[in-house]
């Protein structure tokens, strides 16, 4: 641990402290048993690991108890932009037209999205969500059951791997991405090597950096060529090698149908930026970001930015088109959020209300907050004429990817 970088964040309590020294003992024994892990593994390790990892625990997490507050968290609005755009959709693909949502989180965007649907009377056949953590899928279950109409919870279903027949419908992510394990590398006399954690002689966690393998190289010699130019020495940055695989895993069985991804990251120029020497990787600890991904770990979120041109080639080669790539602000305006919003504020119970909905705009929009940070995505494949609004196609600046 570095002090300096997180001597000014919250004292975690007795049994957090606990529970990060477990997660730290298994991490301790699988690096003396097979040597330094890769920078990707430990963070697989400390989101994931079963009972152990920072979503895979009991951990509050998200909203203003937790660790950082995602959009669907703010209110409702989000999730009933998202129900606009679709609307239209679900009503072209017709009744076998599935919803898949990758990444429920707390389940408030299902539990808006479904309620936003049902009052706009087309609903998808299913909706199913894929989550890995088994503790969020509890806790999804437990809002869904409470918050929905029987009929409509029998239509949500949760998966364990992406559906293997053909399908059609949406599928939407909301800062997954972010949360996928991100292989960190540097250059060293023009070659690249790749992050790993390893243990210095007091058992304490170290980064180190060895050759990087193959595929690790060779992902970041292709963006190397697509920026026209060689990273510097001593630079280090986040990179997907495994995306294209994991969007073919994901959607590879879509045939028909839309993806929308919102999550905050850049174009490939903006992201591989020569001064951006260290990447994009944050902790997020009880509201404070920070920049140690080594303290406590399991108790911290740890993220990266998305390469939204990393992703656009990726959802390319699994068969979709960029439809619109948009700055989150233009898109959720572009959805309808003036009439959603103003629908919401006619029917506001108290002044509470209603100046909660416009924190919700403010902070969905203004370009210091989520606005510009985020952006959104969307792919179609097999849809010839897109159901989506021309304000939405007319934003779109995809030429800059
Ligand atoms: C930052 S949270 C976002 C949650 C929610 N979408 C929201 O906006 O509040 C990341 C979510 O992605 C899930 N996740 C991580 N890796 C995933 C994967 N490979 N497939 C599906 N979900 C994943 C996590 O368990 C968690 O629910």
């Amino acid at each position: 641990m570095n002090p300096s970088k997180t001597s000014r964040l919250p004292e975690p309590a007795a049994d957090e402290r606990a529970h990060s020294d477990r997660l730290l003992q298994h991490l301790r024994e699988q690096i003396a048993a097979r040597g330094p892990m890769p920078f990707s593994q430990y963070m697989e390790r400390c989101l994931y690991a079963p009972g152990l990892g920072y979503y895979s625990a009991g951990k509050t997490k998200f909203g203003e108890a937790g660790d950082f507050v995602t959009a669907p968290e703010l209110g409702d609005l989000f999730a009933r932009c998202i129900a606009q755009l679709m609307q239209p959709v679900f009503a072209v693909l017709g009744d076998e037209a599935d919803f898949l949502e990758l990444g429920g989180g707390s389940g408030a965007f299902a539990e808006a999205v479904l309620l936003a649907l049902i009052a706009g009377g087309v609903l998808p056949r299913r909706y199913l969500i894929l989550e890995p953590s088994a503790d969020l899928r509890e806790r999804q279950r437990e809002r869904l059951s409470a918050a929905l109409p029987a009929d409509v919870f029998a239509r949500v279903a949760w998966i364990d791997r992406p559906p293997e027949e053909s399908w059609r419908g949406v599928l939407f992510a909301n800062e997954v991405i972010d949360a996928l394990p991100t292989t960190r590398f540097m250059m060293r006399h023009g070659e690249v090597y790749e992050e790993h954690i390893a243990l210095d002689g007091d058992g304490r966690l170290l980064r180190v950096d060895r050759p990087a393998d193959a595929l690790v190289a060779g992902a970041v010699r292709h963006v190397e060529r697509d920026l026209g130019r060689e990273f510097d020495d001593g630079y280090r940055s986040e990179i997907l090698p495994q995306l294209p695989y994991w969007i073919q895993a994901i959607a590879g069985s879509l045939e028909v149908g839309l993806m929308l991804f919102i999550d905050y990251g850049y174009v490939r120029r903006e992201f591989y930026l020569p001064e951006r020497q260290d990447g994009t990787l944050m902790a997020h600890y009880r509201h404070r970001a920070h920049s140690d991904p080594l303290y406590l770990p399991g108790l911290n979120d740890l993220t990266a930015s998305v390469d939204f041109t990393a992703l656009a080639e990726a959802g390319n080669s699994a068969g979709f088109g960029v439809a619109a790539y948009v700055p989150q602000a233009q898109f959720l305006i572009a959805a309808g959020l003036q009439q959603v919003f103003e629908q919401a504020y006619e029917h506001a119970a108290d002044d509470v209300v209603r100046y909660d909905l416009a924190q919700q705009v403010k902070k969905l929009t203004l370009p210091d907050q989520m606005g510009e940070r985020f952006q959104a995505m969307l792919f179609a494949r097999g849809m010839p004429a897109l159901p989506v609004p021309e304000a939405l196609l007319d934003a779109d600046q995809g030429e800059r990817l």
